[in-house]
């Protein structure tokens, strides 16, 4: 691991600060459209998505509950397992609502596909899932019901995006040099 600064690190700019506003604007507000006097409830998936969901929920000119989940996945290798360990659940009671979950980006999708199967044993009345970056091949998990933008199979920092814990606050997403990472 070899981290220095984000002009020597980051290989290309995927998405720049304006393309990420534009697109989260459009979602928030289709969002919104179909969840008006719902009161959806928002799941921010942490830490990823912290930064896209909260811009998110902002796009949403509707009422809307948030609440938080902080999951880790076993192991330390930047590939997902699928077993998911809960480090924070939810505070609120799921049951008889339209939750709306916010994951930064799927990989192998099987976080996600985790994290749907264990609410839907919590009886919501209506589940959805939205990413904002989704990558080509999923191996053996789930997509998400919206995605914000699809990108190639490469790994990408910033806007809530890290490595090792750096970059989150990047307001640009770009793609990690190999040789920082490798
Ligand atoms: P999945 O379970 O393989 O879909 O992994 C999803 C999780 O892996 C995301 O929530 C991220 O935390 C992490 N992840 C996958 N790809 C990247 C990447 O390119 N950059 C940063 N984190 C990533
Ligand atoms: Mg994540």
């Amino acid at each position: 691991m070899r981290i220095t600064t984000p002009e020597n690190d980051i290989q290309k700019v995927l998405f720049t600060q304006e393309q990420i506003n534009a697109r989260v604007k459009e979602m928030g507000a289709a969002l919104a459209e179909e969840y008006r006097g719902k009161q959806p409830l928002m799941v921010c998936i942490l830490k990823g998505a912290s930064v896209f969901y909260t811009d998110l929920c902002r796009a949403m000119d509707c009422g809307v509950f948030m609440d938080f989940i902080a999951v880790s996945s076993y192991g330390v290798s930047s590939k997902s397992t699928g077993v998911v360990r809960i480090i924070k659940d939810l505070d609120s009671n799921i049951t008889g609502r339209h939750v709306v979950i916010v994951e930064d980006i799927i990989d192998s999708g099987l976080t996600l596909q985790y994290l749907k199967e264990l609410f839907a044993s919590r009886k919501p009345a209506s589940m959805k899932t939205v990413c904002l970056l989704d990558k080509p091949c999923h191996g053996g998990g789930i997509g998400a019901d919206a995605v914000g933008f699809d990108i190639p199979d490469e790994f990408v920092v910033g806007y809530g995006l890290d490595y090792a814990g750096h970059y989150r606050n990047l307001p640009y997403i770009g793609v990690l040099k190999r040789e920082v990472y490798e």
